[in-house]
């Protein structure tokens, strides 16, 4: 049966993904973007897909998308990192944009939404992987504004599941390692590892699990997303130039920044009992359907919620 569902954030990486899945599967959605880091071309509107540019920070645009669309199903994924000095933004976005969510959500008598939080939120682990009862401790500003976000909704009456998140690799992902790698390799130019290690998992598998958090009767709670088994970046950088086919050049490997985290695996193990749901793609393909997707379809601007080492930039 088709569904009404709204999506925040719906012109970023997850956000479009997500709407070209749902869309395919017949339900009708509408998506609300102020395209900071998402583009307005990835989502054209058509028949059963609604876009509307404007901000999860004002309130009044968001009340009148709740009374006017009606959803029963929200996938808030709006939020602002691009700039990690920009504290105001992040919490406009993150915090405040995630109350009016919420508010309006439970105004309207939405059936369930579905959160997005970042693996920033458990701070530095003290446990890898990290179990979903880890105690939060974010230090960044896009960690600290997204728990913060994530705390309203779970202490709302809103039936809420909040999906806490490892690198999703799929169309048009434009963060992180991978697309820096790609493109500096192909442009020639050096590249640098840090010496965190992080887990990756593959957009269809990520799917798979929200078409299992769509169901009325699936579990609310907290959970963790991810393959549970961590790799480090020169073994990202390895596997672009193994696919590349470039002979790996000696790289340097960065000291961890003050703002990153040496080792950020998540613990999926309740969320494959709850949802009977586990990731089928390991890290080797997950590495090569996003750079068969870079081969297609090129990269744009890459952004990053990590300050960029001096000795990096150029
Ligand atoms: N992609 C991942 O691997 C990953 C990992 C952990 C958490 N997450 C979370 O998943 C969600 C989606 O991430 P993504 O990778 O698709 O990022 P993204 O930047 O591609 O998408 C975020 C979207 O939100 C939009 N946006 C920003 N501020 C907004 C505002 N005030 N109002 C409306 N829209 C706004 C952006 O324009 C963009 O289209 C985010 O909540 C992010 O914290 C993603």
């Amino acid at each position: 049966m088709s569904k009404r569902i709204l999506i925040t954030g719906g012109a970023g990486c997850l956000g479009s993904n997500l709407i070209e899945h749902l869309y395919s599967n017949g339900h009708i959605i509408c998506a609300v973007d102020n395209f900071a880091t998402g583009k307005k071309e990835v989502i054209p509107e058509q028949d059963r897909l609604q876009v509307i540019e404007g901000s999860v920070a004002d309130d009044v645009l968001v009340n009148h998308v709740f009374k006017d669309f009606k959803p029963d199903y929200v996938i808030h994924s709006a939020a602002a990192y691009k700039d990690p000095m920009d504290w105001s933004e992040d919490s406009r976005t993150n915090v405040i944009g995630s109350i009016n969510v919420a508010k309006a959500a439970l105004e309207n008598g939405v059936q369930r939404l579905i959160n997005f939080q970042t693996a920033l939120c458990y701070g530095r682990p003290t446990s890898i992987p990290i179990p979903i009862d880890h105690p939060t401790k974010p230090f960044t500003s896009y960690g600290i504004s997204k728990t913060a976000g994530e705390a309203y909704f779970m202490n709302s009456e809103l039936p809420t599941i909040s999906l806490r998140l490892a690198n999703i690799c799929g169309p048009r992902l434009a963060i992180g390692p991978i697309p820096t790698f790609y493109k500096r390799l192909k442009a020639g130019q050096d590249c640098f590892c840090s010496e965190s290690v992080r887990d990756f998992l593959d957009m269809s598998d990520f799917i798979n699990l929200i078409d299992l958090a769509l169901d009325e009767n699936s579990p609310l709670g907290l959970f963790n997303v991810s393959t549970g088994v961590g790799h480090s970046i020169h073994d990202v950088f390895c596997a672009v130039c193994n696919y590349l086919e470039i002979e790996t050049p000696e790289v340097p490997i960065a000291p961890i920044g003050s703002d990153d985290i040496a080792e950020v695996v998540l613990d999926p193990a309740e969320t494959e009992v709850a949802f009977n749901w586990k990731a089928k793609f390991d890290f080797q393909s997950t590495i090569q359907n996003q750079l068969r997707w870079y081969d297609k379809f090129g990269i744009n601007d890459i952004f990053s919620h990590l300050a960029v080492p001096a000795k990096a930039k150029n």
